[in-house]
C-alpha cells in the first residue's frame, strides 16, 4: 500500500511515521512536509535509510506537488497544518492558509485522484470549553482561537467532501498529544525544558484549566487503525481520542518541578491566555465501539517517561531552543505581553 502522510516531521506526524514503518514495513510510505519552525527531520532520522520511506519537502498548497502525489496515493493521513494557539492569536494569517486551504487543495487533489481513505487529523479544540461532561463527539463547535477556528473549518470541509463528492474521509478529534519530540512551545516540552534550565514556567492565569492529556503513542496506535483497518465502519465517522481523564495545568507544573527535583518557586503565574479554553475532557465511549481503542498510558507514567525524554536528549531540544529566530523571538514577543 502507498501511503501519504502530511507533517510528517512535526511532533505527532513523526510518531506516527515511525510507528507505519516499524509495523507494516512493505507499505510505501511519503512523508510531505514544508519544515516550517516546527519540522524537524531529526525527528525522522531512525526511518531515514528505510527502503520503502520517501520524502518530499513541499508545501500541501502547492497544488501541482500535492496533485502528483495524490496519483501515486493509496490512502493518506493528514497531519500537516501551523499548529500552536498562542501563535494563532499573535497572527493568525499562516493558520488560515495552511489549515483551511492546504486542507482544501489536499481534498481536490483526492478528489481528481481518488484514494481508498483519507484520515483528516482535526482537534478537540474545536469544541472550546467543555459545556457538558465527558464532550461527545456530538459537542457543539465554539473554537476558541483563529487556530481552533481554522481547525474547525478544515473539519467541516473534510466532512462536505465525504458527503458531496463520497470521499472516503475519517475525521479524527485527538485531544492534548504529549510525549518526546514536541516543540517546546507547548505546555509539557517548554515548562520541562524550562525547569531544567531553571528558568520560570510561565502558568497562564490561576492555571485552574484542564486538558485530557493523551500520549502520543497510544494517539498513533489508535490513528493506525483509523488508516489501516478494512474490517470497521470508519469511513464519514468524526472520532474523538481521549483518556477521559483531564489534569490542570498547576498540577502538571507541580509535578513537573518534583520529578526534576526543582523548587515549585520557579513557577510563575502570568497574565491569561485571551479566550483560554478552560476545560476539555473526552468521552472514549465511540473510540472503544469502533475502534476497540482505549489509551493505555496513565498520565503519571507519562509524565515519567516524557521528562525521562528530555533529560535524555537535551541536543534535540537545546539546539530548537538557542537557535536565533523562530523560537527565540515569538518567546520574547509572547510572553513580555503577558
Ligand atoms: P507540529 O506543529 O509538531 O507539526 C506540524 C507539521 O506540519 C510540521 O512538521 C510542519 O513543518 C508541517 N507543516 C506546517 N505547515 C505546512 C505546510 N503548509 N505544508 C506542509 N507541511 C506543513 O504539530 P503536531 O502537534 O504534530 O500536530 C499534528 C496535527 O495534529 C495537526 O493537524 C494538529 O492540529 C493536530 N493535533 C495536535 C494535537 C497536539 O496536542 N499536538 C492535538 C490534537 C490535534
Ligand atoms: P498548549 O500546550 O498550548 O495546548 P492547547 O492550548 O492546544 O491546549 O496549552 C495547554 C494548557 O497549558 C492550556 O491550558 C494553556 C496552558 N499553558 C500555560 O499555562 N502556559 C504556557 O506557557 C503554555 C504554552 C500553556
Amino acid at each position: 500500500m502507498r501511503i501519504l502522510i502530511t507533517g510528517g516531521a512535526g511532533f505527532i506526524g513523526s510518531h506516527f511515521t515511525k510507528l507505519l514503518l516499524r509495523k507494516h514495513p512493505d507499505h510505501k510510505v511519503t512523508v510531505l512536509d514544508a519544515l516550517t519552525y516546527c519540522g524537524n527531520l531529526e525527528n525522522l532520522t531512525e526511518v531515514q535509510d528505510h527502503p520503502n520511506y520517501t520524502f518530499t519537502h513541499g508545501d500541501i498548497r502547492d497544488r501541482e506537488l500535492v496533485e502528483k502525489i495524490i496519483k501515486e496515493t493509496d490512502r493518506a493521513i493528514h497531519f500537516a497544518a501551523e499548529t500552536h494557539v498562542d501563535r494563532s492569536i499573535d497572527c493568525s494569517d499562516p493558520f488560515i492558509s495552511t489549515d483551511i486551504k492546504g486542507t482544501q487543495v489536499l481534498m481536490e487533489a483526492a478528489r481528481k485522484y481518488p484514494v481508498d481513505r483519507f484520515v483528516h487529523i482535526s482537534t478537540s479544540e474545536v469544541y472550546g470549553t467543555a459545556l457538558s461532561i465527558p464532550m461527545t463527539e456530538e459537542h457543539p463547535l465554539n473554537p476558541q482561537s483563529p487556530y481552533a477556528a481554522a481547525k474547525a473549518g478544515a473539519d467541516r470541509l473534510a466532512y462536505s467532501y465525504f458527503v458531496a463528492y463520497k470521499l472516503p474521509v475519517v475525521i479524527v478529534r485527538p485531544f492534548n498529544n504529549y510525549g518526546p519530540n514536541q516543540f517546546p512551545e507547548k505546555l509539557f516540552p517548554l515548562f520541562i525544558t524550562n525547569a531544567l534550565e531553571e528558568k520560570s514556567l510561565p502558568v497562564y492565569g490561576n492555571g485552574t484549566n484542564t486538558r485530557d492529556w493523551l500520549y502520543v503513542t497510544d494517539c498513533c496506535e489508535a490513528l493506525e487503525i483509523l488508516l489501516l483497518d478494512d474490517e470497521k465502519p470508519l469511513v464519514g465517522e468524526v472520532i474523538n481520542l481521549g483518556t477521559g481523564v483531564d489534569t490542570d495545568v498547576l498540577t502538571i507544573s507541580e509535578a513537573i518541578l518534583n520529578r526534576l527535583g526543582k523548587p515549585i518557586s520557579l513557577i510563575q503565574h502570568v497574565g491569561d491566555r485571551p479566550g483560554h479554553v478552560e476545560r476539555l475532557i473526552s468521552s472514549t465511549e465511540k473510540a472503544e465501539k469502533l475502534l476497540g481503542w482505549r489509551a493505555r498510558t496513565p498520565y503519571p507514567e507519562g509524565l515519567k517517561r516524557i521528562c525521562d525524554w528530555f533529560v535524555g536528549n537535551p541536543g534535540w531540544w537545546k539546539r530548537i531552543k538557542e537557535k536565533e529566530g523562530e523560537f527565540q523571538d515569538f518567546y520574547q514577543k509572547w510572553y513580555s505581553r503577558l
